[in-house]
């Protein structure tokens, strides 16, 4: 299969050292011998913590967004060096100069692209750009909940959403740099119109993204 991994900046930076990078390196060599693999690595912590010291220069969202894509690309040149050899060594910043480096059969890794969505519709637009069979978004969550899991005990998670359902859901987050919540609005539209297969999983271990692609895990994202 040709899958597309979304990994947030918040779990490969929550402790801001090595660890995860290596950890993710290690499971997707593994996945890369029998997969061909594109990743979207997002912004995390340091993204957001950019982002304030530009929204407070009283600058534009825009801006703010630029910066947060700034950092992406560097979080995604983290992984590239902790996957060695079978990384392509430059980070594509748009579509076209990411299906051009995988011609050379090394696995690609990208950040954002372009203002106003997150790394989770890079994700879906890289997914639809190269015709891929699955995007694993690897989150700090379980997978999407009716309710706040963290404030409600009887929150129960969906296994299978539609792209329609998640709309109605997420409708309410906030679209500002920096906040875009479990999945941004454009990401589910694109997932909506070419029929992406998308299961969200918790990325704090790794080993969920394994798991996605054979097994039922997490919240899977399905037109019905
Ligand atoms: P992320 O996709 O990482 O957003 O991009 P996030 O919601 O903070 O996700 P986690 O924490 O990594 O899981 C960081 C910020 O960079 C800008 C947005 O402001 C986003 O919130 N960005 C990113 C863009 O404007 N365009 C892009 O293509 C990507």
């Amino acid at each position: 299969m040709r899958i597309v991994i979304a990994i947030g900046g918040s779990i490969l930076l929550k402790e801001y050292d090595n660890k995860k990078f290596e950890e993710y390196a290690k499971i997707i060599n593994e996945i890369n011998k029998e997969h061909e693999i594109f990743i979207v690595v997002g912004g995390g912590r340091p993204a957001r913590e950019y982002i304030s010291v530009v929204r407070d220069m009283g600058l534009s969202e825009s801006i703010c967004d630029d910066i947060g894509i700034q950092v992406t690309r560097i979080n995604a040149k983290l992984l590239q060096l902790a996957l060695r050899d079978v990384a392509y060594p430059a980070i594509p910043e748009n579509f076209q100069e990411a299906l051009e480096y995988s011609a050379t059969g090394k696995i690609v890794i990208m950040g954002g692209t372009e203002p106003a969505h997150s790394t989770d519709a890079v994700s879906s637009i890289l997914a639809e750009y190269v015709d891929a069979d699955l995007v694993i978004n690897a989150t700090s969550v379980d997978g999407l909940y009716d309710k706040d899991p963290n404030k409600f005990d009887d929150a129960q998670m969906f296994s299978q959403v539609t792209p329609d359902k998640l709309l109605e859901i997420v409708s309410t987050n906030d679209n500002k740099a920096g906040t875009y919540e479990f999945i941004d609005k454009t990401a589910i539209g694109i997932i909506k119109r070419s029929n992406i297969k998308t299961v969200i999983v918790n990325g704090n271990n790794p080993e969920n993204v394994r798991t996605a692609i054979s097994k039922p895990i997490g919240t899977l994202i399905v037109n019905q």
